[in-house]
């Protein structure tokens, strides 16, 4: 494909001299491969973009395909066997290491912060979002051929930690006095509502209710942050040991989501001692201004931001941004990035404007190279969630409930199938991981039970069943090919499948259906590099659905098996088959989410 859109936009070249070529893909395989828009070309050469897309199909020629107009556009449409060709030939013939749409290292790196959880809480259905997002961002950045760093910036660090020590400390008699001997660490995760962190957390809503009117608790917090900041003993004893058994239960979470990073040990307390640093560099670069009574900051109106970024409050302690600042120095110095996202929330984003803008005028070596990805919030029918309040929804929850809603429909349908529980693990998994990456990344999503555990329609557990019922088309073919759905299986996505020649008869796939899939398949590669480019996972989970979608018609309408297909018409269709499923498993994967055999 990659020779032939070269070719095409050489005789384009030539035929509008001094016009910038850039090439779509058309909206469906039956309109063509690739077009070109006329719309500027025809504006630089004074004439009507439909005119000229008629004058442009009866000058070019290429071999192999049809040159025709649709209204503006040109559009090159490759003969059946020439496109089954060049997309089978793309992903069969991807050499070692290189699957299909991956592409070489680029010698660049980017640094990709993701999930940043505040330790001492529990992980609720909000912090999918920034998990799983920043994974896919990870995943399709590296897939691309970038060095992936993998940061997690835990909120380890800050004025909430005051209130936890305080509402310990007072309540810790309080029916709470087992709390720290309750935890036996060779012990496997306790139930998930027995856990330390759960009471920790119920302590946490606790003191925030009580506050409300008991105002004098508040001085209890913020001296209790103040001696966590002065490095008091007992603060820091109960501040480690909050933190111990927070990282224990993400990383529960973390491997249940196939989720790693580079480092758990870069949360906002390791910047610590760079605090002071960090605001001798503001000083010294003279950005610094008092602000209200006492309090430090950084001017940004000259760069069109009427909040001032608040770096230091007037007790002398820092703060949030304080940390982020240093913790951006610190990137550099460590790691030289060529890019760094911030995948966080859009309550953020004023502070990170904030943060990028004290940057440019500290350093201009980062203009330009941070930046913020946000997404928006998940909010409960009845509106926000609130921690604080306690009206949350655990991501736990919602993937136990998933899978459970998996293995009631399995133990119906399908009581006979191997390993249940792990399949139903993994298409509950699919189904609420892939409900947030088709939501568009900004718009806030309103979660109902059934829209985030939807099994049906355009949802994770349908992509996974057209992989599953490949491997079981090519079970049943037998011999070989049942050999090649069991190495399929077990071998990972970033490796290819085992050797798969490029079938010299590809007759069979010349009806529409199997063209419409082949068109599909090409535009994989394309929706991989729209997640880096645009960094959402949207663009990768529609097209699975399309390539998902697509091979349903060609199940349908083109059998695979049938007694009445010839030997090379049943080679070509099951090399069809086996490129679907080798595409489908790799952009399961690239969103984290694991395609069972079957199902
Ligand atoms: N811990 C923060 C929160 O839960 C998110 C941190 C985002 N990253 C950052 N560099 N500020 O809201």
């Amino acid at each position: 494909m990659d020779a032939l859109r070269h070719t095409f936009e050489q005789r384009l070249a030539a035929a509008l001299p001094g016009v910038e070529i850039t090439l779509e893909r058309p909206k469906t395989g039956e309109l063509g491969d690739l077009a070109f828009p006329c719309f500027r070309a025809a504006k630089q050469l004074g004439k009507n973009p439909a005119q000229l897309s008629q004058e442009l199909a009866g000058a070019i020629a290429i071999e192999g395909a049809t040159l025709a107009a649709a209204g503006p556009y040109l559009n090159l449409k490759l003969a059946p066997e020439t496109r089954a060709q060049a997309v089978l030939g793309a992903i069969l013939e991807a050499p070692v290491g290189r699957p299909y749409g991956s592409r070489a290292a680029n010698g660049k790196k980017v640094i990709v912060e993701y999930s940043s959880p505040n330790i001492a809480k529990l992980f609720t259905i909000g912090h999918l979002r920034s998990t799983m997002i920043g994974h896919t961002l990870a995943q399709a950045h590296q897939f691309l051929g970038y060095e992936v760093i993998r940061l997690n910036h835990l909120g380890d660090w800050g004025t909430q930690f005051g209130t936890l020590l305080a509402a310990y400390t007072r309540w810790a008699q309080d029916g709470n006095a087992d709390l720290e001997q309750d935890f036996d660490w060779a012990e496997p995760a306790p139930e998930k509502r027995r856990t330390p962190l759960f009471r920790l957390f119920q302590l946490y809503v606790r003191f925030h209710a009580e506050e409300e009117s008991d105002p004098a608790m508040r001085d209890e917090a913020r001296g209790w942050f103040r001696r966590l900041e002065e490095g008091d003993a007992e603060a820091r004893r109960l501040w480690s040991w909050f933190r111990k058994i927070s990282l224990r239960e993400f990383q529960r979470i973390y491997d249940r989501l196939g989720v790693s990073f580079d480092t758990l040990e870069q949360g906002e307390a390791f910047y610590e001692d760079q605090l002071v640093p960090t605001m001798q560099r503001l000083e010294n670069a003279g950005l610094l201004v008092e602000g209200n009574n006492g309090a430090r900051i950084v001017d940004l109106e000259d760069v069109g931001i009427t909040t001032p970024c608040l770096v230091q409050k007037a007790d002398g302690t820092s703060i949030y941004a304080t940390r982020d600042l240093a913790a951006a120095l610190y990137r550099k110095d460590a790691y030289g990035f060529d890019r760094c996202l911030y995948v966080v929330g859009t309550d953020q984003v004023l502070h990170f404007q904030q943060i990028f803008a004290v940057l440019d005028k500290l350093d201009p070596w980062f203009k330009g190279r941070m930046l913020h990805t946000p997404f928006g919030m998940v909010k409960l029918p009845e509106g926000k969630m609130s921690t604080r309040k306690g009206n949350v929804i655990f991501l736990e929850d919602v993937l136990d409930e998933a899978r459970e809603r998996v293995a009631a429909i399995i133990a119906e349908k399908n009581p006979d199938l191997k390993d249940k529980e792990a399949v139903a693990e993994m298409l509950g998994m699919g189904a609420v991981v892939f409900f947030d990456a088709m939501n568009d990344r900004v718009k806030p999503i309103t979660f109902t039970w059934d829209r985030v555990i939807a099994l049906d329609g355009d949802t994770g557990p349908y992509v996974q069943y057209a992989h599953a019922r490949i491997l079981s088309v090519l079970r049943k073919a037998g011999g070989e090919w049942a050999a090649k759905a069991q190495a399929g299986a077990a071998i990972g996505p970033f490796l290819p499948f085992v050797e798969l020649a490029l079938p010299a008869d590809l007759d069979g796939l010349a009806a529409p259906e199997a063209q419409a899939l082949l068109f599909e398949l090409a535009g994989l590669p394309g929706a991989i590099a729209a997640v880096a480019d645009g960094c959402m996972a949207t663009p990768l989970a529609r097209q699975l659905v399309a390539l998902a979608r697509s091979f349903s018609g060609y199940y349908t309408n083109c059998p695979i098996l049938a007694a009445e297909n010839t030997p090379e018409v049943r080679e070509a269709r099951l090399t069809l088959c086996v490129a679907t499923a080798r595409a489908l498993r790799q952009g399961l994967y690239l969103m984290g989410i694991q395609a069972p055999e079957e199902m």
